[in-house]
């Protein structure tokens, strides 16, 4: 896509971010709706849904053909990355919304024939929006964002995912040995937010594609790198383990794995 145009519509996804924030913190003032989707640790509210069908029908005002892939299931049903594919997470760390009213994030990814194109994490109650693209960079609240530091596995905090690191799975309790230390989040958007901002040297965890779509544009702009545990590059229609680290990182954490 031409850069005049990706601009344009970066400039319109960042005011729909906006508005979509306005609306989930007006809905926090009053009594969420809580269901359980496959289990009482999987759970979906009223304002997932509400966010996930904003997103959606803003989405398809700024490209109505488009195809739009979303988590609760209002979106299309995307077999192929082909042309245009916006990918939605409409409340990422759903746990978090329910349980601590904060460490949620919503998450939009834009690809043009499978190349990343655009990405939006927002950081609802810190207020941090994340957005761009490789013909565009990254902003922070619209501020240009540096790439992190390329530091190693034995220099920095490690993201981890609770399952995988408690049942050990992808030898994930060695790849923590060997670096400074776990962090964990509840929110991939905010885990993979974390690494944009050189917090930590890499996130790894079993994710859907609506939980990295819109990291990876971002990371992969900043010079970070995603992959899947061989070091091939992530298919965005499946789920799987997806590591986003520092070129130096991956390296480490891929000898470990
Ligand atoms: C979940 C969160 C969580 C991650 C799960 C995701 P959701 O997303 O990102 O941190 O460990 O794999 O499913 O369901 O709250 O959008
Ligand atoms: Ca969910
Ligand atoms: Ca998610
Ligand atoms: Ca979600």
């Amino acid at each position: 896509m031409q850069t005049n145009v990706v601009k344009q519509l970066n400039d319109a996804m960042q005011t729909v971010m906006r508005t979509a924030r306005e609306q989930v913190l007006a809905k926090m003032g009053n009594k969420l709706t809580v269901a359980e989707k496959t289990s009482r640790r999987d759970l979906v509210t009223n304002v997932d849904h509400s966010n996930e069908d904003f997103l959606i029908s803003q989405i398809r005002q700024l490209d109505p053909t488009a195809h739009i892939l979303a988590e609760e299931g209002t979106g299309d049903r995307v077999t192929s990355m082909a042309g245009h594919v916006w990918i939605v997470d409409p409340i990422d760390g759903t746990m978090n919304f329910v349980h601590q009213r904060n460490h949620f994030a919503m998450m939009v990814g834009f690809y043009v024939d499978g190349e990343p194109t655009l990405g939006y994490i927002y950081d609802v109650m810190a207020n941090k929006l994340y957005a761009g693209g490789p013909q565009l960079g990254v902003t922070l609240n619209g501020e240009p964002m540096k790439s992190p530091a390329d530091a190693d596995l034995a220099d920095g905090l490690f993201g981890a995912s609770a399952p995988l690191l408690i049942q050990d799975r992808f030898n994930m309790q060695a790849v923590v040995a060997a670096s400074l230390g776990p962090r964990i989040m509840g929110s991939a958007g905010i885990q993979i937010s974390q690494v944009l901002a050189g917090e930590l040297i890499a996130y790894l965890s079993y994710l859907r594609p609506w939980d990295f779509a819109a990291g990876r544009v971002l990371a992969e702009t900043l010079g970070l790198v995603v992959t899947t545990l061989d070091g091939s590059p992530v298919d965005m229609l499946s789920s799987g383990a997806v590591l986003i680290a520092t070129k130096r990182a991956q390296r480490s954490i891929l000898a470990i794995v």
